[in-house]
């Protein structure tokens, strides 16, 4: 059986993670709240909800139903602004070549990601076409590392988890990964994704060969 692979997108294929972090940082400033470059790792991955979730807890705060999807929502404003003049520059290293050379040898191609803007993304950086299902933010109710989301994504793809291979950024994604029993590969900080099955600091990393053995790799 064919292997199957699943691309996390902010953090993986494009550089929007910068955004993310800019966004919420800002938006936990407005309401009295700091947070670390150590603390957003956490935020890595997780939906829009669950991220204000996370903050507030850190902050020790707690809002009402309707100023809580206010600021849902200046979030996601505020983050649509750094992604309106986004292009085929912000696509991550490696990554159209990888691309190139799983589609050239016909494995399917899916995206997994929690974001609800990843339609959008992938049509400004022009990768939408690569892709033969896109499973993400609107169509999942469990945000990572809950491994919903890489499950549909696997189903799209008519392939059986053990035979997909998931690129990931996040903690949280890459715990999804291993969970759905899926062959996890972290893509950045070795020391913080230490629980993927192989890390590697960005595309330009993987070799044909490292791609040829996991394509004959079996996941038990
Ligand atoms: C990705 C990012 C998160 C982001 C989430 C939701 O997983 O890593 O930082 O919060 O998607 O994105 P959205 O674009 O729907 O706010
Ligand atoms: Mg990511």
């Amino acid at each position: 059986k064919t292997k199957g692979f699943i691309f996390d997108l902010d953090g993986v294929i494009v550089d929007t993670a910068k955004y993310h972090y800019l966004a919420w940082k800002a938006l936990a400033k407005s309401i009295g709240i700091d947070f670390t470059v150590h603390q957003n790792e956490q935020l890595k991955g997780i939906s829009r909800e669950s991220s204000l979730n996370k903050i507030l807890e850190w902050g020790n705060k707690t809002l009402p139903k309707d100023k809580f999807m206010e600021l849902m929502k200046e979030k996601n404003n505020q983050y649509l602004s750094y992604i309106t003049t986004m292009d085929e520059n912000e696509i991550l290293p490696g990554v159209t070549q990888i691309l190139d050379y799983i589609s050239q040898r016909k494995h399917p191609i899916a995206l997994g990601s929690a974001s609800k803007n990843s339609k959008i993304i992938l049509q400004k950086v022009n990768l939408l076409d690569w892709f033969d299902a896109i499973v993400d933010g609107n169509n999942v109710t469990k945000a990572k590392p809950d491994p919903e989301v890489f499950l549909k994504a696997a189903k799209a793809i008519n392939t059986p988890a053990n035979q997909c291979i998931v690129f990931e950024d996040s903690v949280a994604g890459i715990q999804a990964a291993n969970v759905a029993n899926m062959i996890s590969i972290g893509i950045g900080d070795s020391t913080i994704l230490n629980e993927a099955d192989f890390v590697f600091k960005d595309f330009t990393e993987i070799h044909v060969d490292f791609l040829e053995r996991l394509i004959k790799t079996k996941k038990e």
